[in-house]
């Protein structure tokens, strides 16, 4: 049998913490991140007790004596192979001394870049502690509030991404988009749709890398399914007359394309039709919200109205269905995809976008006179490693 004794040459060895560890209080517990190695390690009760004495003044023998009628002597003797093993990842030291990487020296924002690095390393629970630890090193800097409020959301931590985004808020009022999501985080009175200048505002900023964020790294299928819930009608279609509201930069409109004699693309955001306008895929662009665009339209009864991932950003859809129907000829169609909910009959989610249940859809295309042709559960995309399940939809205004 292996022998547990610790070996007398670590029994009197007196640790400290390394000066590259910064200790972060997690739930239920501790965590250890070690600037050198970027590494987080999670403190069980045990070893945070252990932490808490290797103040380099008492030898392992001392803080296991000290711990031993706490936890009981054999638990304590067998916590010697962890502080081994710390000793020898450098968690723990014999002399603190300085480092040139010193925990304890590091400021809000080198500790905020840190976090920024190991979030797009994908590991948001590490940057979320580090950044909470940077908003409360520099509770006065906005901006450490609104990267905690990002962060928190992420990782599921509801309030504390509510109490980091109003503290943001507070001085930021003029940001709509955290007006948006505070909103939902608040769960206060919802609004007919996020407001204009919310979706500039996101979308000025996200415009650059919409496309390679949406279709390489969170697998953006939204367009293929909703090109083929038309089925056989889109396969045989040739010289629509269409319009594509909240086309941003073209994805869905290249899937019209070769289906349309004229396309129109209509969207609130000028980057986003900028990126449009690059494509050469629409016949005229247009920057309007799309229900006022709607309300406008007098030009000749449409074919096809499109809105694909756009109607997420709308409530109730029965003001805005009814208006596109009465801008199809009989017989044309309306297609859009949005994101499901299992509550009726709409909720905003903490992302700032609305989810629908089926029965929504159903009972505003009642409203709205149309036929329903099909509402089909797609996945649309990846979020935080999860599949965002969409509802492909396709209404059809009927012929009398
Ligand atoms: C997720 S993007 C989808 C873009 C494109 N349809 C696609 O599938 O890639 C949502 C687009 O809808 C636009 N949008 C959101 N609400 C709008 C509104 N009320 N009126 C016009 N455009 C809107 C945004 O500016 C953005 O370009």
């Amino acid at each position: 049998m292996a022998n547990l004794e610790p070996a007398e040459s670590l029994l009197v060895r007196k640790p400290c913490i390394s000066p590259s560890v910064l200790i972060l209080t997690m739930q239920g517990g501790y965590g250890a991140f070690d600037v050198r190695t970027k590494t987080m390690h999670r403190l069980n009760p045990t070893a945070a007790l252990i932490v808490e004495l290797a103040d380099g003044g008492r030898t392992v023998n001392e803080i296991v004596e000290t711990i031993a009628p706490i936890i009981g002597r054999e638990k304590a003797v067998r916590s010697t192979r962890w502080i081994e093993r710390s000793f020898e990842q450098k968690l723990l030291v014999e002399t603190a001394g300085s480092s040139e990487h010193q925990a304890d020296k590091l400021d809000a924002g080198t500790i905020s870049d840190l976090a920024a690095e190991l979030r797009w390393a994908d590991d948001v629970h590490t940057a979320f502690l580090l950044q909470k630890h940077a908003a409360e090193l520099d509770p006065s800097d906005p901006y450490q509030w609104y990267r905690l409020g990002e962060l928190a959301h992420i990782v599921g931590e509801r309030s504390l991404a509510c109490e980091a985004y109003e503290t943001y808020f507070a001085s930021h009022p003029e940001d709509a988009e955290v007006g948006h999501i505070l909103i939902a985080l608040k769960d206060e009175e919802l609004p007919p749709r996020a407001s204009d200048a919310c979706i500039d505002q996101i979308y000025s900023r996200f415009a650059e890398f919409y496309e390679s964020n949406m279709c390489d790294e969170l697998a953006y299928r939204a367009p293929e399914h909703l090109a083929a819930a038309f089925g056989k009608w889109m396969k045989d279609a040739k010289g629509l007359y269409a319009v594509d509201l909240g086309c941003g930069t073209g994805l869905f409109g290249r899937k019209l394309r070769p289906h349309c004699q004229r396309l129109l693309g209509v969207d609130l955001s000028p980057a986003m039709l900028e990126k449009a306008g690059q494509t050469g895929v629409y016949d005229e662009l247009e920057s309007a919200e799309l229900t006022d665009w709607l309300a406008g339209y007098s030009g000749e009864p449409l074919d096809l109205i499109t809105c694909c991932d756009t109607l997420i950003y709308f409530g109730d859809l029965t003001k805005v269905l009814s208006a596109a129907m009465a801008r199809l000829r009989p017989g044309g169609k309306m297609g859009f995809t949005l994101e499901k909910s299992d509550k009726a009959p709409f909720r905003l989610g903490d992302s700032g976008r609305f989810r629908h249940h089926r029965s929504h859809v159903q009972a505003a295309a009642k409203t709205a006179g149309a036929h329903v042709e099909r509402i089909s559960e797609k996945v649309l995309r990846r979020e935080y490693g999860e599949d965002v399940i969409g509802l492909v939809t396709v209404l059809a205004r009927p012929e009398k």
